[in-house]
This record gives structure tokens, sequence and C-alpha cells, in this order.
């Protein structure tokens, strides 16, 4: 993997307690139509993609972001819109990178599956290897310094059948690139302590950006 000089610290915003939520996309990366038509173009994700009503969601947010956010796949609002986390899942997500001090240049948000899976269930196994290219691809173009993983099918791409509940908050070294895992927001809103534990490793990233 390339390597380049570390970006974390270089532009920070200033923490909003009350941020707005209606951010737009900072750039629709056009960089990254090459490897989103390779994913479209998968054989054996057809039983995603032919589902009636299902579109294909990229990421979105700065190709110069220092920090990369990686969930599961879409949910309902997200395939509605063709946007990453723009349903509750993602007003939360993006209240607490604004809590930060994190703003749409310094982000870029994606899911490993880009189609949301029939019924919302976890992608399979064999849907996130295929979807691992993309990712790769992702990754090689903004060489994000620090990659969150939001939950444990984004843990899997570094930690196969890793616990998210033992790894998160902890940061790890990996192909010299800094990932900390974190719970996925959807259980942090159904749990009081998942949340705090979910808003405590924002704290961590703000540390971690600014350090
Ligand atoms: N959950 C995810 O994992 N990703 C989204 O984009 C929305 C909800």
């Amino acid at each position: 993997m390339e390597e380049g000089p570390m970006k974390l610290s270089i532009h920070k915003g200033s923490p909003q307690d009350d941020p707005p939520l209606n951010l737009r996309t900072v750039v629709h990366a056009e960089e990254l139509s090459n490897a989103y038509d390779a994913y479209r173009a998968i054989d054996e994700l057809s039983h995603l993609r032919d589902e009636p009503g299902i579109q294909f969601v990229g990421g979105e947010g700065s190709l110069d972001a220092p920090v990369m956010i990686i969930g599961e796949a879409p949910g309902e609002v997200e395939n509605e819109q063709g946007r990453p986390f723009v349903g509750p899942s993602g007003v939360l997500l993006r209240k607490q990178l604004h809590r930060i001090g994190l703003t749409e240049y310094e982000v870029f948000l994606t899911n490993v599956v880009k189609y949301r899976p029939p019924g919302n269930r976890t992608p399979l196994y064999f849907e996130v290897e295929l979807s691992r290219a993309c990712l790769d691809e992702e990754i090689r173009l903004i060489q994000p310094d620090l990659v969150i993983l939001a939950g444990r099918t984004p843990l899997s791409l570094i930690h196969h059948n890793g616990s998210i509940t033992e790894h998160q908050g902890k940061p790890i070294m990996f192909e010299e690139r800094l990932w900390l895992p974190i719970f996925h927001p959807s259980a942090a809103l159904r749990d009081d302590t998942t949340m705090e534990a979910f808003r405590a490793s924002f704290d961590l990233i703000g540390a971690l950006i600014s350090g």
C-alpha cells in the first residue's frame, strides 16, 4: 500500500453541539466510478442487485478524508436516497462526528456491501468477500489515516469472526494503517450501555485525530 504524509491533524473543524444534519455530499466519488462499475457488474451479487427497488449505494465524502468510516450495508433510507448513513443510524453517526469537530471534508462514509440485503439481513460471508476489491479501491484512492469499522461486518474485513464487543474501542495497526472497530450506530440506538460505549469511541477518535 502507498504511504503518504499523515493527514489527520491538518484540517480540523470546530466542535458543534448541534450540527446541521442536512450535509450535502462534498464529493460523489467520481474517481471511484470504475471500481463502482466493476462492483455493479459482479454476477454473484445479482441476487442483491436485482431485488425490486434496490439501488447501488456508493461512498460519499471527501477524497482527501483522513478518516474513513465503513458500515455494514445500506438500510432502508440509504437505499431510498442512494446515499450512505442518511437514516436514523447515520443521523446519530454524523452527530457524533460533528460533536468531535469532524466536518464532511474530513470523512469518507461507505459500506462493506453496497446493496441493501433482503429484509435488512446481515451480509453473508461471500457477499463481504465479493465486496472487498471495491473497498480496497476506496481505501487505495482515499488513503485514510484512520479507518473506523462500524460493527461486526466491517470488523470481519480485518478480523474474521472477531467479536465487536471485544474489539470495539481498541485501535489496531494493520497493513500500516490505523483501524478502529466501534459498535454499529443501530446497536447504540437500541441499548443505553452500547450508546455510552459508542459515544466514548468518538471521544477516542477525537483524541486520535488531534494526537
Ligand atoms: N447502516 C449501515 O451499516 N450503513 C448505512 O449506510 C446505514 C445504516
